[in-house]
């Protein structure tokens, strides 16, 4: 049995007067919600902050990005052991974002993949087609790519204890989402990817969708046998909608 995690990605957003408000909202709002693991993915120099606003809460913190390299000259990176320092339990590889405005190939999301492990934390890795290959019928072929990947640098045991969220580019941000049975047959296909190689690890991996989740929407798309949560962007941003979405997941 997968248990269900939501994670808000907060992107470039947020001062540190509506940090606070949102995280306390939260812990008030996710509090009662049991069978449900809830991340943020705050912006890096809101670590700190989130991390002691969350002490004693059940709400665990991702970043959007880690370095690979552990220190040295690397201007405007961030570490895994700095990550350490304040409990950061996720670091999301490999978004969209990145691999279009910050040259993040399928090599570098599948070596930070592993750095992330090496570092005890727990990658999430983003993967999804853009729209044009979404009209090609090319989305198993684009998951396929990115997932193997790290398949053939590092073996299926790099999964172990990973997490993969499916976020085709055209619903990020858009509005649009990938209906619940799209989004099934894209997780199924992941999943039967990695049971190709172990089956016990692909039973147990966790397969988020991202992409326009929203309350509205999130029910359905969970109850989708293969769909074990959301990374929510937009919606992560607003206490009520996102508390809703987490609720969602808890069925
Ligand atoms: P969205 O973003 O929910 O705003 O579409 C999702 C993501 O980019 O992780």
């Amino acid at each position: 049995m997968r248990q269900p995690l939501v994670a808000g990605n907060w992107k470039l957003n947020g001062t540190l007067a509506s940090v606070r408000e949102l995280v306390e909202s939260l812990k008030a709002g996710v509090g009662a919600i049991e069978n449900v693991e809830v991340a943020v993915c705050p912006p890096f120099v809101y670590i700190p902050e989130v991390s002691s606003l969350l002490a004693g809460s059940k709400i665990v913190m991702g970043s959007q990005n880690m370095s690979r390299h552990l220190a040295g000259a690397y201007t405007g990176e961030v570490s895994g052991p700095m990550l350490n320092d304040f409990g950061v339990k996720y670091a999301l590889i490999g978004h969209s974002e990145r691999r279009a405005s910050y040259g993040e190939t399928d090599e570098k999301a599948a070596r930070k993949f592993v750095a992330v492990k090496e570092h005890g934390l727990v990658p999430i890795l983003c993967v999804g087609e853009t729209l044009v290959e979404h009209e090609r019928g090319n989305t198993f072929g684009v998951v396929k790519r990115q997932i193997d990947a790290v398949l053939d640098f590092f073996g299926v045991e790099a999964f172990d204890g990973a997490v993969i969220a499916y976020e085709p580019v055209w619903a990020i941000g858009t509005g649009k989402t990938a209906t619940p049975e799209q989004a099934q047959s894209v997780h199924e296909y992941i999943r039967g990817r990695i049971a190709r190689c172990d089956e016990e690890i692909a039973s147990r991996i966790q397969i988020l969708y991202g992409g326009s989740v929203k309350a509205a929407n999130a029910e359905a798309l969970f109850s989708q046998p293969d769909i074990d949560g959301g990374l929510v962007g937009g919606a992560s941003l607003d206490a009520d909608e996102f508390i809703a979405i987490c609720v969602a997941a808890n069925q």
